[in-house]
C-alpha cells in the first residue's frame, strides 16, 4: 500500500513537472546556424564565390556590392527567421531585365551551397535554407 502511494506520487510528480515545464519557443534556423555572424559569413563567401565565377560575375558587373551585401544579409536573416527587416527591392524588381537562365540560376545555387558549406552549415541546414528560397525561383527566371 505504501509502495503504491509512493509510485502514484512519483508518477504524478513526473507528470506535473512535465506540464509545468515552460514552453520554449522553437529555435529559429537563424539561431541554430549561429545568428548574424553566420549570415554575414555566408554572404561574404557567396560574394567571393560569385567573383570567381566568370558566368555569374557578368550579371553583377554593374552592381553596387556594398548595397548587395547589406540587402542580401537582411534577406537571408529574414528568410531564416532572424530579427531583421528587409529594406531592399522585391525579388521580381531586382532580377527583372537580367534574363537569368535556368542554368545560371542553378549555378548560383551551387555557389550559395558552397558559401553555406564554408560557413559551417550542415547538409540538412543547407537544404532548409534552399527549401525556403526555392519558391522565389519563379520571380527570378527569364524576367
Ligand atoms: C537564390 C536566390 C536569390 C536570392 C535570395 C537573391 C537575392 C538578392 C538580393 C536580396 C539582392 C539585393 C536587392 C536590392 O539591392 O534591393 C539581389 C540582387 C541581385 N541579384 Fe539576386 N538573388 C538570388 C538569385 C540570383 C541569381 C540566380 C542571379 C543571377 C545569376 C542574381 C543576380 C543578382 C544581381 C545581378 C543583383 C544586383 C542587381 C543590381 O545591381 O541592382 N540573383 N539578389
Amino acid at each position: 500500500m505504501v509502495n503504491h502511494v509512493k509510485i502514484t506520487a512519483l508518477v504524478l510528480s513526473v507528470f506535473l513537472s512535465a506540464c509545468a515545464a515552460p514552453t520554449k519557443a522553437p529555435v529559429s534556423l537563424y539561431e541554430e546556424i549561429g545568428g548574424q555572424a553566420t549570415i554575414e559569413a555566408i554572404t561574404d563567401n557567396f560574394i567571393n564565390e560569385v567573383s570567381f565565377n566568370e558566368t555569374i560575375f557578368q550579371y553583377f558587373e554593374k552592381t553596387n556590392i556594398t548595397r548587395f551585401r547589406e540587402k542580401f544579409i537582411e534577406h537571408l536573416c529574414v528568410d531564416t527567421g532572424g530579427p531583421c527587416t528587409y529594406t531592399g527591392d522585391t525579388m521580381l524588381k531586382v532580377h527583372q531585365g537580367q534574363n537569368i537562365t535556368e542554368a545560371d540560376f542553378n549555378t548560383t545555387v551551387d555557389l550559395l551551397v558552397s558559401a553555406m558549406e564554408k560557413a559551417g552549415l550542415s547538409y540538412l541546414q543547407q537544404n532548409r535554407v534552399l527549401r525556403i528560397l526555392a519558391p522565389m525561383r519563379g520571380e527570378m527566371l527569364y524576367k
